[in-house]
């Protein structure tokens, strides 16, 4: 039969992979933590509305990759293709403005975005994403970009280059709007049609389109930097002064404009040097007219996102240490029925005070269990048979130095082991 395979641009995170993902989760939960965002789960589908709406009707990812389909009921649903929308709209719906400003949440999200798959660039892809609302201060843009910089030392990742840019406030860029509709309306002939079509409803799209026309085109447009009002450019240089007086380095990189509507002023890329056509491992900035667009106040608002495949891509090919797996602790090995129940309650009196034990579950020989033993790489091993059934002993091996300890089967099993055992220490949560 035809065995089924995952779908393109999908990837299966295997348990061999789990130690990597976990402890890179764990980091970006205890940073986020540290800074005060607490996190939110929102929804793997929305209403469509939700991201034509934020993420905006001529963006690529609402014209070209959402997944958009009709649910029994004759709902138009879209799979989330990035997590801001979301938050934003829980932010309002539970009325979170009503909680102290700054109200700051980070979420590890699933998203969804039908692109042409490649290394890096997949269609189920993993994010994890802070939102900010409340303040309009400089301090928060670049209080976010230090929080950015920092998790990226914290996970040892170097050759990331930060690039930031202001695109300005919706005043200012209506100037700038009618300069690049100018520049794009000359070039109109080596335009797709997609971009087109933009050229009247939003000209800033063409610059983020990824035909490579297109980008072609856009090199030479002129930039957002040159047509900044004084508040937006103000605004600009102090966020520039406050991330030069920690000592955080960056590039003024005009051509960023990032590839969703919502955005306000600030944005910022880290982009990797070891990775390649889909360098960016990280992006976000500010986007103050969003909440009122979506149907709530006027409320200053920022955020960006990392693909975590992007990351862990980066991670592997600077070659970063992972934490190692902790193998299993103690393998109890038992010949015979009635020492495979004893095996069995001391494992499980084991795994009750979070010491990871384990038995034959697979009726193996001896020998074959012992084999097994060393697969899994178990720090010790007791053997079990008739006579240890009948003399209530056994004997520990540490597997490393083959170094033997007698042990009571019956009596205080757990902290006899503990003590064995040369790791005893790190046995945290131990609870004897
Ligand atoms: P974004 O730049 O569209 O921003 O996505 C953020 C990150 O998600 C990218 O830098 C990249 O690492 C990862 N990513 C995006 N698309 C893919 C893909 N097809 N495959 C693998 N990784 C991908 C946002 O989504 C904004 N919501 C960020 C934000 C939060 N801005 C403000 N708050």
């Amino acid at each position: 039969m035809e065995l089924i395979k995952a779908q393109r641009g999908t990837q299966d995170m295997l348990p061999s992979q789990a130690g990597k993902w976990q402890a890179v989760e764990s980091v970006m939960r205890s940073e986020a933590e540290i800074s005060g965002f607490r996190e939110i789960r929102t929804p793997v589908f929305e209403d469509t509305r939700l991201f034509q709406r934020s993420v905006g009707e001529t963006t690529d990812v609402v014209q070209k990759e959402m997944y958009t389909f009709e649910d029994k009921g004759g709902r138009s649903i879209t799979l989330k293709p990035e997590g801001t929308a979301g938050a934003v709209r829980a932010y309002l719906e539970h009325g979170l403005f009503n909680e102290p400003m700054p109200v700051k949440v980070y979420y590890i999200t699933p998203c969804y975005r039908y692109e042409r798959a490649q290394a890096g660039r997949l269609r189920e892809f993993h994010q994890f994403g802070v939102e900010m609302f409340g303040s309009a201060l400089p301090v928060a843009d670049a209080g976010l970009i230090a929080f950015a910089h920092s998790l990226f030392e914290r996970l040892c990742v170097k050759n990331l280059t930060l690039k930031i840019n202001s695109i300005g406030c919706p005043s200012c860029r209506k100037q700038y709007a009618e300069a690049l509709k100018a520049y794009f309306t000359q070039n109109k002939d080596r335009l797709c049609e997609t971009c087109l079509s933009r050229l009247d409803r939003n000209p800033m799209r063409i610059l983020d389109c990824k035909s490579p026309e297109c980008a072609e085109v856009a090199k030479d447009a002129p930039h957002i930097l040159g047509y900044l009002c004084d508040d937006c450019r103000s605004h600009f240089e102090e966020v520039k002064d406050l991330l030069d007086s920690i000592g955080i380095e960056y590039e003024v990189d005009p051509t960023i404009v990032r590839g969703l509507d919502y955005y306000t002023r600030t944005v910022f890329e880290f982009v990797s040097n070891d990775l390649g056509a889909q360098s960016t491992v990280c992006g976000g900035g500010r986007y103050d007219g969003l909440v009122e667009e979506m149907g709530g106040a006027k409320t200053p608002a920022l955020g960006f996102a990392l693909g975590i495949e992007r990351l862990l891509l980066v991670m592997e090919a600077q070659k970063v240490q992972f934490p190692e797996e902790e193998p299993c602790e103690l393998y109890i090995a038992s010949i015979g029925n009635a020492a495979r129940k004893k095996a069995f309650q001391l494992v499980q009196r084991l795994r009750e005070c979070a010491v990871e034990a384990a038995c034959d579950e697979m009726d193996r020989s001896l020998n074959a269990q012992m084999k097994y033993a060393g697969k899994i790489g178990a720090k010790f091993t007791l053997v079990l048979g008739d006579d240890e059934l009948a003399s209530g002993k056994g004997v520990i091996k540490n597997m490393k130095t083959g170094e033997k300890k007698d042990i009571d089967l019956n009596d205080n099993f757990e902290e006899q082991f503990a003590a064995i055992s040369s790791e005893a220490e790190d046995f945290g949560d131990l609870k004897f």
